[in-house]
């Protein structure tokens, strides 16, 4: 099948792309699972945005947007890319609210609330499920989207490039090879616009607030066709994620309690109910994630406790169920009233800062490749993200990407490419020993989580190394020997991600943003530059 844009994933970046692209030309988006499952989906904070005046919060402003997120990138954001993205906010939510998203309002404004790191009020939500919100109608809009065509239960096996099929001169992506989950089919899809918009990898991690699709699928694609990849090493950890030993399933156990609570008045409390974030830096439970995710992590190692607890018993009875509704309603249904104790909480992987290098049109290194979105690394995060910038940075990125390609490369004006072969599986056995897949999937996970976390160390990242050296060969095994599926897909991308990861980390010798190590405690002013890794 031949479309003029083929578009992988279905998170806002995805789904706002296609929207705009349909009205150019024919659009294929592949979607593994339920877009409603997506990142996008589960975000529960909002989207910032500094509002043209009148609307905006008095005090704020543009530059000071632009400052804060240069603040938390802690000096290897890309200004260009801050101010560019930044910039557009007002441009973003008019185009969410023309497509059925509706924002909080407070009288005849919007309500805005604040984050860990941001100056002054400037995120726009839905209550607390305001990714929920946006994803359903980005979904709403694209299903009445003539010439936008949806396949679901479809994952990517790889990118096809003209230096695969043997080009020598001339490397470019021409589409991907994808697997039908429902039938086990393999189809060729083939487009000279390919977007990667795949999210993130936080299912690499044993905790994480992602959602199980969140298995780093595009940067492990990207950089196996060749693109540059940088930054690997900054995975944020979101501060509070719901502690539930008796958790029984993995949506109890990745249950994400909003930074907006914290931006609401929510203090964060050790064992004893002392506020022990003031000790580590001035703004306290709002100070920026790395920090706020550290001094947790301290304060659990120093004290030997299971977690620390968020506080809103303070606040008005009544404040859980008007503001964060969805949040007080889940936990109560695992047995927690937010409004009559402390909230036990853990940080939990949550972000990928790093990605596919690409500029804020999504342009990569490969031809034919664009990565919008999540996969992608374009210097707005640096090293660490600012709260709220990346439903932001999705939809940015989308609509520059599409005028960047109309302008460029249009549809119709496509390119001669040698003709693909068909997919051949390495085996037509279907894998006999899942087990082997559930056991290695298990042992990347712990082996990130326990030596590649919040705080590091080499000798932790070189065990972390060599356990990933022998999880790859093994997966390369099963992915050569037996009939692929998504198990199997997702494995082999989990290995690479890690892998990419560990080697970031590796590379990195000083302490900056979200990458903590007690072999290098303090930022080396002389190395302020980005981990990039070339795929030759
Ligand atoms: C949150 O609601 O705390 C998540 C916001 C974000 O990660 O941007």
């Amino acid at each position: 099948m031949t479309s003029d844009f083929l578009v992988i994933g279905s998170g806002i970046a995805g789904i706002s792309f296609a929207i705009r692209a349909a009205e150019h030309g024919s659009v294929t988006l592949i979607t593994k699972n339920d877009p409603l499952n997506s990142n996008t989906a589960w975000a529960q904070g909002g989207i910032s945005a500094v509002l043209p005046n009148g609307l905006r919060d008095q005090n704020d402003t543009i530059e000071k947007h632009i400052a804060d997120t240069l603040d938390a990138g802690a000096g290897l954001c890309d200004e260009e890319a801050v101010r560019t993205i930044v910039g557009e906010g007002a441009q973003t939510i008019e185009e969410l609210v023309s497509w059925g998203t509706t924002f909080d309002r407070k009288n005849d404004r919007y309500s805005l609330g604040r984050e860990g790191g941001h100056s002054e009020r400037r995120i726009l939500h839905s209550k607390d499920t305001t990714g929920h919100e946006i994803a359903s109608s980005l979904l709403d809009t694209a299903h009445h989207t003539p010439g936008l065509k949806i396949l679901t239960d479809h994952i990517a096996i790889d990118l096809i490039t003209t230096g695969k099929l043997g080009n020598i001169t001339d490397n470019r992506v021409i589409g991907a090879y994808v697997l039908d989950k429902s039938t086990g089919e393999v189809h060729t899809l083939r487009s000279d616009r390919t977007i990667l918009a795949t999210g993130g990898c936080g299912k690499v991690y044993l905790y994480t607030t992602n959602p199980d699709s969140a298995t780093g699928d595009g940067v492990a694609m990207a950089w196996r066709a060749g693109a540059t990849v940088a930054n690997m090493e900054f995975i944020q950890f979101h501060p509070t994620c719901f502690y539930n030993p008796a958790a029984t399933g993995p949506e109890a156990r990745s249950f994400l309690i909003s930074e907006a609570l914290r931006g609401e008045g929510a203090i964060l409390l050790n064992e004893k109910g002392e506020e022990f974030t003031l000790n580590y830096d001035k703004r306290g439970s709002l100070a920026p994630r790395d920090i706020v995710a550290r001094a947790i992590d301290t304060e659990i190692k120093k004290t030997g406790a299971t977690c620390v607890y968020l506080d809103v018993t303070q606040k008005q009875k009544g404040f859980m169920a008007q503001r964060f509704p969805f949040i007080h309603q889940t936990l109560l249904q695992f047995g927690h009233d937010a409004e009559e104790s402390p909230i036990p909480v853990v940080p939990a992987a949550h972000y990928q800062c790093g990605g596919v290098v690409a500029d804020p049109d999504g342009t990569t290194n490969l031809r034919g490749l664009f990565a919008i979105g999540e996969v992608a690394c374009t210097g707005l995060h640096g090293a660490n993200r600012l709260a709220s910038n990346s439903l932001l940075e999705g939809n940015v990125m989308a609509r520059r990407a599409l005028a960047r390609i109309l302008q460029q490369f249009p549809p119709g004006d496509n390119t001669s490419a040698p003709s693909i072969p068909g997919w051949e599986h390495g085996d037509t056995a279907p894998p006999d020993e899942l087990v082997n897949i559930y056991h290695n999937w298990d042992e990347i996970r712990r082996t990130m989580w326990d030596y590649v976390s919040i705080v590091r160390t080499d000798k932790r990242l070189l065990r972390a190394s060599c356990r990933l050296r022998n999880l790859d060969r093994e997966v390369r095994e099963f992915y050569w020997g037996y009939r692929v599926n998504a198990d199997i897909l997702e494995l082999r991308n989990l290995v690479s991600v890690a892998s990419l990861i560990v080697d970031c980390a590796i590379h990195r010798k000083e302490s900056r943003g979200i990458h903590f190590t007690l072999d290098f405690p303090e930022p080396d002013p002389h190395y302020q530059k980005d981990t990039i890794m070339h795929r030759s």
